[in-house]
């Protein structure tokens, strides 16, 4: 006997540079407890169906919840002939109950216990990285609620925009992030769907509808990589304006020394190596997701080995993300903002949008009201004064509307409380926006 699953028409031995390569035990370990779980309901199906009697069901039942145990403990001792986790499991079960648990794989393949395993493998993972993505959201709006009256600058193209609520940044990321955990929610959605049947009629996973779709398809899998690549790049770009904003230069926050490293060379350096991973981990990502999708393209019909892949990518990428969300939390809620430098980043010229809407509220078309504050900014420039620094004489020049009520205007704490509409910065969108988010974490 060869001591392989297959073993029986094979006469030759297998070259063991080979043995290593198609061997997946290393990282398919990881399925030890949904592989004893589905082969658990698998024989009671097998009883069901008339193919073990009551007694042998009850055996092959006790004898996997001795090989859970075996796993849990870290006694199950792995031989050189378990190529991946079925058949580890299987072995073992036959060393502990003997030949009736050759009766367990009865009418399935590995090919459907693998796909099976990991979709349940997948299904947990989904609820866990859910609660882990909702506790960063929960973080960043606790801030956004606490921080509400801070302001600083909104930028485009990393250039100094409107004056907006710091809390208006932040949950512009965690809005990003709620549409994350919707698609999470989906991605889950079609992988609860059970390749072996369901056990229970109603409610829980569907079965899939067909046999040779089911052992082949691996849309959950390349779904669940590009959720993750989605996230990745909203948390990327959080980390990135996080690492602009943490620079003497930006000076608007502070990482805590927990979420930061020193340089080995220079004494003063505090780098942001927390979010410079994030920042990178979505390219691995993003690498595992075109991966995933390149072994699945032309792929001929139902199972081939190439399947075996997806696992890696799983597994990885699952730890990654777990990795990152709990990283971005602690980064967020012990991050230190200055909000003397934030304010002090406020320029006047920041407000020559409110200076052409003061316009458009004298009755001047849109249009025209760029075009003057426009001059208006270009005046300031050439003068070399702050644009709340021309005089009503000069702005009057540009426009007869401009009167003296115009001082209005150079106010920060004004301009935001304009943008009252949906989506906007004062204070009472920003609010609704919390209540908003606040109303789908209750939902969880
Ligand atoms: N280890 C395999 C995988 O991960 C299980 C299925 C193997 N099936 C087979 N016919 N060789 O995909």
């Amino acid at each position: 006997e060869s001591g392989k699953l297959w073993g029986g028409r094979f006469v030759g031995a297998v070259d063991p540079i080979m043995e290593k390569f198609n061997a997946s035990i290393a990282y398919d370990r990881h399925l030890w407890e949904v592989d004893v779980q589905g082969s658990k309901a698998y024989s009671r199906g097998l009883e069901k169906a008339g193919l073990l009697t009551k007694a042998e069901m009850d055996q092959i039942l006790h004898g996997l919840d001795k090989v859970a145990e075996e796993w849990a403990q870290g006694t199950f001792k792995l031989n050189s002939n378990d190529e991946d986790i079925h058949t580890a499991n299987e072995r073992r079960l036959k060393e502990l109950i003997g030949a009736t648990a050759g009766k367990l794989h009865t009418g399935r393949s590995r090919n459907d216990q693998v796909v099976t395993d990991l979709r349940l493998w997948m299904r947990q993972t989904c609820s866990t990285l859910s609660g882990l993505l909702w506790e960063l959201i929960r973080t960043m709006v606790d801030r956004a609620e606490a921080e509400r009256d801070v302001l600083f600058p909104g930028y485009t193209h990393l250039q100094r925009a409107q004056p907006i609520r710091w809390s208006h940044w932040i949950l512009s990321h965690a809005v990003a992030l709620t549409r994350d955990s919707e698609r999470l929610l989906e991605v889950r959605k079609r992988i609860n769907v059970l390749p072996l049947g369901r056990q229970s009629p109603g409610c829980g996973p569907r079965a899939a509808p067909s046999s040779m779709d089911a052992t082949s398809e691996r849309d959950f899998v390349a779904e669940f990589l590009f959720w993750a690549s989605l996230c990745m790049t909203h948390l990327s770009r959080m980390a990135e304006d996080l690492i602009l904003y943490c620079t003497k230069e930006f000076s608007f926050v502070q990482l805590s020394d927990a979420y930061s490293t020193g340089s080995s060379l220079m004494p003063q350096k505090k780098n942001p190596d927390s979010l410079e991973l994030i920042r990178s981990k979505a390219g691995r990502v993003f690498g595992r997701c075109a991966g995933l999708l390149m072994t699945l393209k032309g792929l001929p019909s139902t199972y081939n080995k190439d399947l075996q892949e997806d696992k890696e990518a799983v597994f990885e990428v699952s730890d990654t993300m777990s990795a990152v969300l709990q990283v971005a939390t602690g980064v967020i809620s012990t991050l230190q903002i200055h909000q003397e430098n934030m304010g002090q980043a406020l320029s006047p010229d920041m407000l020559a949008t409110d200076l052409a809407y003061y316009l458009v509220r004298k009755g001047m078309p849109f249009r025209q009201a760029h075009e003057a504050s426009g001059k208006a900014v270009f005046m300031a420039e050439t003068k070399g004064v702050a644009l709340n620094q021309l005089s009503l004489q000069e702005l009057q020049t540009i426009s007869p509307l401009f009167s003296g009520d115009v001082i209005c205007v150079w106010d920060y704490g004004h301009s935001v409380e304009q943008y009252g509409a949906l989506g906007g910065t004062a204070r009472s969108s920003v609010d609704w926006q919390i209540r908003q988010v606040r109303a789908l974490l209750q939902a969880q």
